[in-house]
């Protein structure tokens, strides 16, 4: 029998799926058959190919609404979200900094490794006000309220408060605010951070000036890892 952890997660990701469907279909000019052709081909694509498909086929990830003007979720994958529980069972950071939370799914991740390893807090950050009670009642459903701290409002403003350090940054608010939001957090990192950003090929053109500064600086260890959206995995040296 699934958890109720799980179980939750499972149906946070079939939403979000869902309402990532029903926004490419909204934006997909054939037929249904046509549509559903295109979205198997999607799912065969290596990653790196995925954001130029997406752009070829009139895909835009910039619509950040369906169609009757609620919010999208726009949930990290279950695989993304394995992956993110992993890296925190490993690395052991007791300060994870989430820029971009939504509705809480991979604070979901975060938050359950936290438990398990019974030490650490993750600041989650989220504009939308719906979006953010959302998050609130998943935390409580899953009882993992006292490992989140949620700072509702502007995510540059937010950052602009914090102090310490953070030994974790996930990076998953809207693509074009990548660099300007990384250069104002880089005062939070200290050598051995880890520093992850999600769409890095879905959102390719946009996230370029974020990827061309962490090549370009030395006090980064960075590589794009061909997996889900494209997820850049950079490392604090000095
Ligand atoms: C891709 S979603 C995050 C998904 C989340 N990580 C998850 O797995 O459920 C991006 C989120 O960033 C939020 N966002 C965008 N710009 C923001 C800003 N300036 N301040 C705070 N949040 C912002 C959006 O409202 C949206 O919920």
């Amino acid at each position: 029998m699934l958890s109720s952890h799980t179980q939750l997660l499972k149906q946070l990701h079939e939403q979000s799926n869902a309402q990532v469907m029903d926004r490419a279909r909204a934006q997909f000019a054939g037929s249904n058959e046509a549509f559903l052709e295109v979205a198997e081909q999607y799912g065969t694509l290596a990653p790196r190919l995925r954001g130029r498909f997406l752009q070829s086929h009139g895909f835009s990830t910039e619509d950040f609404e369906s169609s009757q003007g609620t919010p999208l979720s726009l949930a990290v994958s279950a695989e993304m979200g394995q992956f993110l529980r992993n890296v925190v069972l490993s690395a052991r950071p007791t300060r994870i900094l989430e820029l971009g939370s939504s509705c809480g799914v991979s604070t979901l991740y975060f938050a359950e490794a936290i438990r398990l390893l019974d030490e650490g807090i993750v600041v989650a950050t989220e504009l939308d006000r719906g979006k953010c009670a959302q998050l609130r009642s998943n935390l409580k459903a899953a009882k993992l309220e006292r490992y989140v701290e949620l700072r509702e409002g502007d995510v540059f403003e937010t950052v602009q408060e914090l102090d310490g350090t953070f030994d974790l940054i996930f990076i998953d608010v809207w693509a074009s605010a990548y660099l300007p939001l990384f250069k104002q957090v880089e005062r939070l990192l200290i050598p051995g951070s880890v520093v992850i950003a999600d769409n890095m090929y879905t959102a390719e053109t946009e996230v370029r000036p974020f990827k061309e500064y962490l090549d370009k600086n030395t006090r980064y260890s960075s590589t794009t890892l061909d997996f889900e959206s494209g997820v850049e995995f950079a490392v604090v040296v000095s």
